[in-house]
């Protein structure tokens, strides 16, 4: 036990008594920093504990065919050999000889086979072939992949891996190409958590393998290549004192850790993605099983989540400039490197923007956008206007170029559709931030502060449904709005302040009557412009709902929709992972293609930290910060926050019963932090460090959604302990 642990625990001590005083009932007020053990978040991180990654069972009921031992592979006891004789060719008994192994998780790389040996049954030529069929899900386990990047362009194999088992032990490694000349092919690269195993050779491959002989397996492993994010690797945590949504937390870090990898030529899908301005560059996929390429709009998500937990920024400013390096002449900036640049997404270089803004304020990277500025200059005067309604300002789909350009979801929309013009003021606002932190770019700012806010003003002019309180999504190809409201748009007015406070509560009831599902919000109420919309979720875009949610101080509305949504993903297969979409009846929205393991849909990771522990950066690489936590039914939290200047620690715990709250916050030098504590009524009295806080002891009205809290300054690294409703010694 070091120093500083023995003198957290006389203050420890301090506290208990203290609380024993204010609160003579059972509760205990806990700090973040009592630990001398393991860090009790460290049980709940799923990266596999080494590179090397051994699968944990053999599923009985899937084992087929004349199989023996088929647990040796997993214990190292004995072989597990498969064999198939031709005798009873063709009779009922012939059947092949089949495992599945299960990993126990999601996960991705290069699979190794340890093989015994293999021999042929009598003089049939060639040798025994076996075949992989690799699934993310059970569902969809069969006799080839869930995915195949075969399926996408590059048809080396029909969908599962072969292999030509020589005679003597060997590892064989699954690399991606073929073992003779166009034949005995492999993928490569697999996200899975289960791989079907079984003696067996295709026609194609004649004659270098067969169907028919022995081949035993002593043991395999995959050797994982994304980021493995260990308990050491992490320089953000958090904790709170729901274990549901601690987990799903961490669940998410794993999830972009699946997807934060080296960009490969053979490993990128579709491989004609395959840039050689990104190869060899570490970034952020959007899946780690598909997509394996990197877009822009998922990474509005998946960043923060990375920068909230590992604080590897360059894995996602490598793909933000690979991307502005490849800006069109009129402005526009392609969306990912698939199609050498050419995927015409109308929304993606707004999430560009939003992107740049999220990386300086994580990350504090000035460099990065003093080299990209003119590129975000000429996404917002360039390419938008050209898009744009002169009349109302709005970005309408079918004016200029725009009319054949798609978006997250491929979505079959058009005229001003709330959507695009929520996340274009975003983007005005995220960009005039920028141009207001750099010098004598005021005039920048203001054009775009005032374009943003016409923006706003034509957006509930025209396109808010009074009757049904929520934004149209658009027009169906006329003049006429379409009787149908998105998640996206709605949520995005909130976030980005176009909905008051009036529009933004009828827009979130709205939401919660017309899109709950069991496994999350819809991302449309109904089905006018697609069939199945109204039954499928993307974690994507509900994030932004989650987000406005805890904006209008709703936490128990968002942590209802975290539950329903994240809840469902950890309680279905693979578990773990966090989903590229949902679909009617919550299964997988695109099926066997579905990808399960997508960065985007791990929005639970920047919630929790922004809002429940409460931390978000106000300023380039949090130089200024706030600390505003929502509890809902939260009794306490605690995490760290990663900062270009340190770490910014928050230790919080409320007693709403008793109008009590406690909060630690250790904030780096140099950064300038405001802590928000809620105060129930202007009565209750506020302690910073003890003394009181008589000029803050009642409730502040300034912005609307900070009523009910009083904002307390901190200007040092200290650490400081603001209590509300009792005083500490
Ligand atoms: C096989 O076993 C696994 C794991 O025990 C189980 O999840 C799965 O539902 C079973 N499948 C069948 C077809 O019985
Ligand atoms: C299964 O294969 C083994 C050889 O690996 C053989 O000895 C055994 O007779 C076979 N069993 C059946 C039922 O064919
Ligand atoms: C099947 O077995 C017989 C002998 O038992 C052998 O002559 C024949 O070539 C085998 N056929 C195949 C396809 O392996
Ligand atoms: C997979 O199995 C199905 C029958 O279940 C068969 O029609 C198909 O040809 C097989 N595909 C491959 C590539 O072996
Ligand atoms: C990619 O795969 C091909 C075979 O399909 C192989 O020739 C090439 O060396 C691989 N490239 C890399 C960088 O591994
Ligand atoms: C795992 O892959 C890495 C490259 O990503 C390689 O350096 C390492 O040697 C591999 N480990 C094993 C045991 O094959
Ligand atoms: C991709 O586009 C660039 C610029 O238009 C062009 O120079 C290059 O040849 C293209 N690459 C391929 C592989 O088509
Ligand atoms: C905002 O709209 C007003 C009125 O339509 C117009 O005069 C003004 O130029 C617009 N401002 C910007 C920055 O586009
Ligand atoms: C919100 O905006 C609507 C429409 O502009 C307006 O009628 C309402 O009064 C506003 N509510 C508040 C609280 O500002
Ligand atoms: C203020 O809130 C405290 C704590 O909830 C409560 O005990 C007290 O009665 C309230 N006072 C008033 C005037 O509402
Ligand atoms: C703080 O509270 C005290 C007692 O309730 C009151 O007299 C004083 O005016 C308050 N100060 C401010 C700035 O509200």
């Amino acid at each position: 036990m070091c120093l500083l642990n023995l003198l957290l625990h006389s203050f420890i001590g301090l506290i208990f008594i203290q609380v024993a005083r204010a609160d003579p009932s059972s509760y205990q007020w806990q700090d973040s920093l009592t630990s001398d053990a393991a860090p009790d978040w460290q049980k709940y991180v799923r990266s596999p504990p080494n590179q090397i990654v051994r699968p944990v069972a053999v599923l009985t009921n899937y084992t087929q065919g004349n199989v023996t031992n088929p647990n040796g592979l997993l214990t190292g006891k004995g072989a597990t050999t498969f064999t198939r004789t031709n005798i009873s060719a063709g009779t009922e008994k012939d059947v092949l000889p089949t495992i599945v192994v299960d990993f126990g998780q999601n996960i991705v790389g290069y699979l190794s086979i340890k093989f015994g040996g293999a021999s042929s049954f009598n003089d049939t030529p060639g040798l025994p072939g076996i075949r992989l069929a690799f699934s993310e899900t059970l569902q969809y386990l069969t006799n080839v992949s869930d995915f195949s990047r075969s399926y996408n362009g590059d048809t080396i194999t029909p969908g599962s891996d072969q292999i030509a088992v020589n005679p003597y032990p060997y590892t064989w490694t699954d690399v991606h190409g073929c073992e003779y000349g166009n034949q005995v092919c492999d993928d490569g690269l697999h996200g899975f958590r289960y791989v079907k195993i079984y003696l067996d050779s295709l026609p194609a491959d004649a004659p270098y393998t067969t169907s028919y002989g022995t081949v035993s397996i002593d043991s395999m492993s995959l050797n994982f290549s994304a980021f493995l994010g260990t308990p050491n690797t992490f320089t953000g945590w958090f904790e709170s004192s729901d274990d549901q949504l601690n987990q799903w937390w961490y669940d998410g870090v794993y999830t972009t850790d699946m997807c934060t990898d080296t960009f490969g030529a053979n490993d990128s899908d579709p491989r004609g993605a395959a840039s050689p301005s990104l190869l060899g560059k570490l970034v952020i996929l959007d899946g780690a099983k598909r997509d394996r390429d990197p877009y822009v709009g998922d990474l509005a998500v998946s960043a923060r989540t990375s920068y909230l937990s590992h604080n590897l920024p360059q894995a996602a400013r490598n793909v933000l400039a690979d991307l502005a390096d490849h800006q069109r002449a009129d402005g526009w900036i392609p969306p990912a490197s698939i199609n050498n640049y050419t995927l015409p997404l109308l929304d993606y270089p707004l999430w560009w923007v939003v992107c740049s803004y999220d990386l300086l304020m994580y990350t504090g990277d000035v460099a990065y956008i003093q080299q990209y500025y003119s590129n975000i200059v000429q996404v917002l005067d360039t390419f938008y206007p050209s898009v744009t309604n002169t009349q109302t300002q709005l970005i309408s789909k079918g004016i200029g170029i725009s009319g054949g350009y798609g978006d997250y979801a491929f979505l079959p929309r058009s005229g001003p559709v709330t959507y695009y013009n929520a996340l274009y003021v975003l983007a005005l606002d995220n960009a005039a931030s920028i141009a207001t932190f750099l010098d004598g770019k005021q005039a920048d700012a203001a054009r775009w502060t005032a374009r943003a806010q016409n923006v706003s003003a034509s957006l509930n002019k025209y396109n808010f449904d009074i009757t049904n309180g929520a934004f149209f999504d658009g027009t169906c190809g006329g003049e006429a709005y379409c009787e149908t409201h998105a998640q996206d748009g709605n949520s995005l007015s909130i976030v980005t302040g176009v909905a008051n406070a009036t529009r933004a509560n009828q827009v979130l009831s709205y939401l919660a009557t017309h899109n709950a599902r069991p496994y999350g919000n819809s991302f449309y109420d109904n089905d006018a412009i697609g069939a199945g919309f109204s039954q499928r979720v993307y974690a994507f875009i509900s994030y932004f709902e989650i987000e406005a949610r805890f904006i209008v101080g709703s936490a128990s509305s968002a942590l209802e929709e975290i539950r329903r949504l994240y809840g469902w993903m950890a309680n279905h297969d693979p578990t773990i992972t966090q989903w590229e979409g949902i679909g009617a009846d919550g299964i997988p929205y695109e099926g066997a293609y579905t990808s399960m393991a997508h960065g985007w849909a791990t929005g639970i990771v920047p919630a929790l930290t922004n809002y429940i522990l409460g931390v978000i950066p106000q300023g380039p690489g949090f130089s200024v910060y706030s600390v505003k936590p929502i509890p809902g039914d939260v009794k306490w939290a605690k995490g760290v926050v990663p900062t270009p200047h340190g770490p910014i620690t928050v230790s919080w715990n409320s007693n709403p019963s008793q109008g009590q709250f406690y909060i630690s916050t250790t904030g780096p030098a140099g950064t300038k932090g405001t802590v928000y504590v809620p105060v129930a009524n202007a009565s209750v009295a506020v302690y910073l460090d003890s003394n009181p806080v008589p000029q803050m002891n009642g409730t502040q009205s300034s912005a609307s959604q900070d009523v009910g809290y009083v904002a307390v300054p901190i200007n040092d690294d200290q650490t400081h302990v603001i209590t509300v409703g009792f005083q500490m010694n």
